[in-house]
């Protein structure tokens, strides 16, 4: 029994997945300027975001409204921007820096604040650009978020009390089992208010992952498993290797 919160498209490798990625992506943005005129976007670190980038290198003419984005993060490492675990850092290196998004609409974690205080600030800077919907939770065009071997995806973590926060928009996280240990993440009502949840999982090290979040979820829920939108399913880009069933003895973080 497939868990209808999540639907899953399958592709053979990178080259198939990310221009499909960036396909996707630019049609959310299509969408959002037709409705609203604007597309915000919360962007995570690691591969959801190298193969966003890839599939608009793989793209050029793809018209992605760029001009009407808005940039965030759904997390961000406590390190300065030229740090190279800034997921901001990272983003800008892939593609930012390559594309005509005016530089006031994106909005970085200041990283180089303690996780409190940065957490505090980015929640200021989305409580103001989210001011004039009068929502109690923003909600993003699309949220693109990836999974670690553990469940976790943003920087919410397994285990980590922040997964119950029901108050603030931006929280901090300490001792974070992914290295860098400090950082600052959404909370979940805010992946669950997106319009979009874009997951991307590939290799075989997310398979065992990949296979509990298609199963119809019961028991204490990996944090991946409790991105449920109000506004429909989920959806995971994957490759063949995390579509796999795992076999007993593969390993996972
Ligand atoms: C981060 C990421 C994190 C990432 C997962 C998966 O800042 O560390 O946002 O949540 O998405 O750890 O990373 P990979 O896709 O690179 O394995």
């Amino acid at each position: 029994m497939n868990n209808p919160a999540h639907q899953f498209h399958v592709f053979r490798g990178p080259t198939e997945l990310s221009p499909a990625l960036a396909r996707r992506v630019a049609s959310a943005a299509a969408t959002a300027v037709q409705e609203r005129g604007r597309f915000r976007i919360a962007l995570s670190g690691g591969s959801a975001m190298l193969r966003l980038a890839a599939g608009f290198r793989l793209l050029p003419e793809l018209n992605a409204y760029w001009g009407a984005w808005r940039v965030y993060w759904a997390d961000e490492r406590c390190v300065a921007a030229d740090d190279p675990n800034s997921n901001y850092g990272a983003a800008r290196a892939e593609f930012l820096d390559d594309v005509p998004i005016p530089a006031d609409q994106i909005f970085p974690v200041d990283g180089t604040l303690l996780p409190e205080e940065a957490a505090r600030a980015y929640e200021a800077a989305l409580r103001r650009e989210f001011a004039a919907d009068g929502d109690a939770w923003p909600r993003f065009d699309v949220i693109l978020l990836g999974v670690g071997g553990d469940g976790h995806t943003a920087s919410l973590f397994p285990g980590n009390p922040v997964l119950t926060e029901m108050v603030h928009w931006a929280a901090p996280v300490w001792q974070s089992p992914k290295p860098p240990p400090t950082r600052v993440t959404l909370t979940l009502p805010v992946l669950n208010h997106a319009r979009q949840a874009l997951f991307v999982a590939m290799g075989r090290d997310k398979a065992r992952v990949v296979q509990k979040v298609r199963a119809v979820a019961n028991g204490d829920l990996l944090p991946a498993q409790r991105v449920h939108l109000t506004a429909g399913p989920c959806e995971w880009f994957i490759d063949e290797q995390a579509a796999e069933q795992p076999t007993s003895e593969s390993h996972h973080e």
